[in-house]
């Protein structure tokens, strides 16, 4: 059983994490309350109007495979639903939380955010036939799975992770080992912090480990722990823990897949991450 106690000391421990903007504070404002309005989403618009632009750019680009291009955020909501546009701003405004780089992952900068943008977009697709709703929930979490990285990596200062001991073994373990708690955990009661839905908690605590969610979110932290792998798979953002996570074959049946249908995921989720790629550059030189 976690420690509590201890939890919130590592918590403290990483209190250096640059704090949010306030842009992405608004963004997770909007995933709390269900009934977010298009007043909301304007609001959060109105705080960085260079990111309402990237927004509108980027809803324009293959990422969202729009047939008929869109010229305002009202717009858009019609094309793509209140709740795509919501991750949408949720993904741009991440950007300016996690395009940093992470040095106890080896990760350079973009490369967080990179490997989120796709562990969503790969959820998303899995989870597709479930509706939007359900859809866009994997989007979410897709996107904060591994947020706790970068609470982790102030944690990870002093320990040198390109040592021989943090080879062979999956980070996750190595983690718990050293702190108590691994990514996951750390990540789940930051979300938990920031008053995020309990279902968002629970994916994000159990995304390297699906057989341990609940029954009713086993099909969301399913879908994201196949995203991950994908893009382990496609060797993006992994930096040096790559390789090292044990996929749990329970994420491929809860979703009913055969192998084509992952091997088919790797192949979409691909180019998507290119696409976001090309967000992050825009994004910078925006800056
Ligand atoms: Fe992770």
């Amino acid at each position: 059983m976690l420690n509590q106690k201890k939890i919130d000391e590592l918590i403290r421990r990483a209190g250096e994490l640059p704090p949010m903007p306030q842009v992405a504070e608004k963004a997770l404002a909007l995933i709390r309350n269900p009934d977010s309005s298009m007043a909301d989403i304007a609001d959060v618009l109105a705080l960085d109007q260079a990111m309402a632009g990237l927004v509108l750019r980027w809803v324009n680009s293959p990422y969202y495979g729009l047939v008929q291009a869109v010229s305002s955020v009202r717009q858009a909501v019609v094309y793509l639903g209140q709740n795509t546009i919501q991750s949408l701003i949720l993904a741009a405004s991440i950007a300016a939380y996690m395009d940093r780089p992470v040095p106890g992952y080896g990760l350079d900068r973009g490369e967080l955010w990179k490997h989120a943008v796709g562990v969503a977009a790969g959820a998303r697709l899995a989870t597709a036939q479930y509706g939007a709703v359900v859809a866009e929930e994997a989007y979410h979490a897709g996107l904060l799975c591994d947020i706790g990285k970068l609470a982790m990596d102030t944690l990870l200062a002093g320990v040198n992770t390109s040592g021989v001991e943090w080879q062979d073994r999956s980070f996750s373990e190595l983690e718990a080992d050293y702190f108590g708690v691994d990514h996951a955990t750390l990540g789940a009661q930051m979300a938990r912090r920031w008053h995020l839905p309990e279902t968002l908690v629970e994916v994000i605590a159990c995304h390297h480990r699906p057989a341990e969610a609940s029954e009713q979110n086993a099909l969301l932290t399913a879908a994201v722990h196949v995203a991950d792998a994908a893009m382990m798979m496609l060797g993006i953002g992994i930096g040096r823990d790559g390789l090292q996570y044990p996929f749990d074959s329970t994420a491929i049946e809860r979703l009913a897949w055969t192998e084509a249908d992952f091997r088919d995921l790797v192949e979409r989720v691909g180019p998507l991450v290119a696409e976001a790629e090309t967000f992050l550059q825009l994004r910078r030189s925006h800056r």
